[in-house]
């Protein structure tokens, strides 16, 4: 009687636990079936959409504007630094995509961009802001930098984002639109020395307040964290030219300090590191699929609106 009754017990106690089991498992799966439903809902009519990114001569800005222009359908306004990438990205893209010259650290070029995009809205406004501009160097060993190896890379990645925001600001919330700024993993990691890593630190708690401010005009606003991928930041030349360039102007007491093939080793590290974590190719990587995603999704989650983009 006694081993009856534990048998029924058992059986009892099992069947309870398969069965909250599977009710976990069907909750995930529902969860996650909403969640591809959600996801896949795009904005409607994108062609009466503008989206205004910086930095677009090359790199993911250069790729986002060409894929929101070919694939979605979105105006793309591709602001660039030079005459000569706008001229070549118009050359790639379709007629509605247009392009502008705007350095972000200069007030009067933004302004200026700003009266081009405005025209070019009218009363729809913007319905996207990405802030992509950015540059890397000077980066490299604290002691090696003078405050204006820092200011220069502060300057465009993170006063840039801020100058450009508070510019389109009226515009993008004639729209209830999306900003969508360009950080890094460095924006958590500070794996470096110099301004990059305080600047994409800085777009990090910059975002976070802007949305939080811009919550109640309809504004949403996104962080996309790169790693690391091979475009025109993480060009290991231009990156040990400039580390060759600090190394030099150093007293000869300092470059004592760090011994004589210090320079070489950091230089050598530098190349390995870069080598084993950068993915070559960004046509197939991350990060322009992300910001494509924050500017086409219909319904932004609270678990999308900061997003880390894995190594490769
Ligand atoms: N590649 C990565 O591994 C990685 C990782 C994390 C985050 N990011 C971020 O991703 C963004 C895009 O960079 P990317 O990797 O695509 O490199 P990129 O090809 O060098 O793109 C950056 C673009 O910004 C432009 N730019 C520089 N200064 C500017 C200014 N004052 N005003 C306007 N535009 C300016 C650059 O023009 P010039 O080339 O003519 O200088 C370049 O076209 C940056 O914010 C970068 O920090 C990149």
């Amino acid at each position: 009687m006694g081993s009856t009754d534990n048998l029924t017990t058992y059986l009892l106690e099992a069947t309870r636990s398969h069965v909250l089991v599977a009710c976990a498992v069907l909750l995930a799966a529902l969860a996650a079936v909403l969640r591809h439903i959600r996801d896949s809902r795009t904005v409607d009519a994108p062609d009466r959409r503008h989206v205004l990114i910086t930095g677009c001569d090359s790199g993911f800005g250069n790729l986002l504007a060409r894929r929101l222009d070919a694939a979605a359908g979105f105006h793309v306004v591709a602001a660039c630094l030079t005459q000569r990438g706008a001229a070549d990205l118009s050359a790639a893209a379709s007629g509605r995509l247009k392009t502008l010259v705007m350095d972000v650290t200069d007030g009067a070029s933004v302004a200026a961009a700003r009266e081009f995009v405005s025209r070019e809205v009218g009363e729809r406004g913007l319905w996207g802001l990405v802030n992509n501009a950015g540059r890397s160097v000077p980066i490299g060993p604290t002691e090696w930098m003078e405050l204006e190896d820092f200011t220069k890379v502060l300057d465009v990645n993170l006063m840039g984002v801020i100058e450009v925001t508070l510019q389109f600001l009226p515009l993008l919330k004639k729209a209830r639109g999306r900003v969508v700024n360009v950080a890094s993993i460095l924006g958590r990691l500070s794996l470096t020395g110099g301004g990059y890593c305080l600047s994409k630190w800085g777009v990090e708690a910059f975002s976070d307040g802007l949305r939080r401010d811009m919550h109640p005009f309809g504004i949403k606003v996104s962080i996309i964290e790169p790693g690391f991928f091979k475009t025109g930041v993480t060009r290991l030349d231009l990156i040990e030219a400039d580390l060759k360039r600090l190394w030099t102007r150093l007293p000869q007491d300092v470059k004592d300090s760090y011994g004589e093939t210090y320079l070489d080793d950091y230089v050598e590290a530098q190349g390995f590191s870069m080598g084993l974590l950068c993915s070559p190719d960004i046509s197939k990587t991350l990060p322009p699929t992300c910001f494509f995603q924050r500017l086409s999704v219909k319904e932004i989650s609270k678990r999308q609106l900061n997003l880390i983009v894995v190594l490769k």
